[in-house]
């Protein structure tokens, strides 16, 4: 799976493709088809996050195998509360506690992402 693997690039446009499917879908109307095909093309793109993810963590994990354990697990988490958000918001539950906690593992994710060798290294 070198070309999963060689650089961030398709990893990147995976979460940021993926960020802005949730918040379009996380503010369309309840019941609304564009909520319905948003979410669905989101679960696409969370596939795409994870394999361009797992390529990148078999493939250089060796450096720092805690840290990318650890940007692995907020990594899914992030995900985890996307759909946290989705499934309450369906439900009419209250969303406020996912959206802090997502923005909190997006932050987090993001950091270790930029601090770990590969691609870019704002926080080297
Ligand atoms: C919404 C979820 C995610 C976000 C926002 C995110 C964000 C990032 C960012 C900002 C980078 C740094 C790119 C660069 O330096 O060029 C990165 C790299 C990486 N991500 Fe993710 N990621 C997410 C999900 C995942 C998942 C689920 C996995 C593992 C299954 C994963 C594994 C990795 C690995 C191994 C790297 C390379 C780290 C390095 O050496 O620089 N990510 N990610």
């Amino acid at each position: 799976m070198d070309f999963l693997s060689n650089s961030t690039h398709l990893h990147i446009f995976s979460w940021v493709v993926g960020i802005i499917m949730f918040l379009i879908a996380a503010t369309q109307p309840l019941d609304s088809k564009g909520r319905k095909i948003t979410k669905m093309v989101l679960r696409v793109f969370y596939i795409l996050i994870i394999i361009t993810g797992v390529a990148l963590f078999i493939r250089y994990m060796d450096s720092n195998a805690a840290l990318y354990g650890v940007k692995f697990v907020f990594g899914i988490l992030t995900i985890g509360m996307m759909e946290m958000v989705l499934a309450r918001q369906s439900k009419s539950k209250p969303t406020q506690l996912f959206w802090i906690l997502f923005v909190v593992s997006l932050l987090i994710t993001m950091f270790l992402g930029f601090k770990l060798p590969i691609g870019l290294n704002f926080f080297a």
